[in-house]
């Protein structure tokens, strides 16, 4: 069962009016995988993350989570069966504890609010979140700080797999270390399949086993780490676009 397939995507494409985000995308990713998604600013990335998630309904294609179609199911169904996300906005919270925000997050599998906050205490303790900090409202922690408590509240909801989307925009070369090593942790130890998609190279290119390419909305290509780093297509995908 090592290499089942937990998501399939065939076929996919969204438009927003003239604009072609998702242009016939395909790709498999298959369990306890890390597949790093990469591209230039615009290629797609967050729309298909949104198309899989039901944020967004494709206009054709179709996603397939444990073999189970799932195209165009509301995200909480979605979320229900097993598939989390992280924002690549942030999605500050303000006026709610550390501690609350995670423990939504529990929630989602259980009505019972203590249970929900233990569960909570011990994904933040295994993100490595300072405890004396779990009861601090969302406007006074760092950015790496918001980083974890948005990677903890969608770990908190036992997913299968989970899509980060710039997990690391922002942070210091120490900083990504330290995710680096979280997420590699939430996969071996937790042995969630992760879709990490990521513009800090030296980031997506040391923790995932595959990494998949778009660009204008359709799938470039996919290798290894250092098959697609030489990739003359992906050289130059990335050098006709703005550095980022
Ligand atoms: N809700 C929306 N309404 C209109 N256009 C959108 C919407 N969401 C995305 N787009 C457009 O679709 C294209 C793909 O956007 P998307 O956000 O998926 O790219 P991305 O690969 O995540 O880029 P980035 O690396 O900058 O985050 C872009 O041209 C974007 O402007
Ligand atoms: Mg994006």
């Amino acid at each position: 069962m090592s290499n089942a397939v937990v998501l399939e995507v065939s076929g996919l494409s969204k438009r927003f009016g003239g604009i072609v985000a998702l242009n016939n995308v395909s790709l498999k990713i298959t369990k306890r995988e890390i597949v790093g998604i990469i591209g230039p600013n615009g290629a797609g990335k967050t729309t298909l993350v949104n198309c899989v998630t039901g944020i967004y309904r494709p206009d054709s294609g179709k996603v397939f989570f444990l073999g189970e179609d799932i195209t165009g199911k509301p995200p909480h169904l979605i979320a229900l069966k097993g598939v989390a996300r992280t924002w690549q906005k942030i999605r500050p919270f303000y006026n709610m504890s550390v501690i609350e925000a995670v423990t939504a997050g529990a929630l989602l599998r259980t009505k019972d609010v203590l249970k929900a906050r233990e569960e909570a205490t011990e994904v933040l303790e295994f993100v490595g979140f300072p405890k004396s900090k779990f009861e601090m409202l969302g406007r006074n922690i760092t950015l790496i700080e918001h980083k974890l408590v948005d990677l903890a509240r969608a770990i908190a909801t036992k997913p299968k797999l989970l899509f980060i989307d710039e997990v690391v925009a922002g942070l210091r070369p120490h900083e990504v270390d330290v995710i680096a090593d979280v997420v590699r942790r939430v996969n071996r130890e937790m042995g969630i399949t992760l879709g990490v998609i990521e513009h800090v190279m030296r980031f997506v290119m040391s923790i995932s086993d595959r990494i998949v390419v778009l660009h204008e909305g359709r799938l470039l290509t996919q290798g290894t780490p250092a098959e697609v780093a030489r990739d003359p297509l992906v050289v130059e995908a990335y050098l006709g676009t703005k550095p980022v």
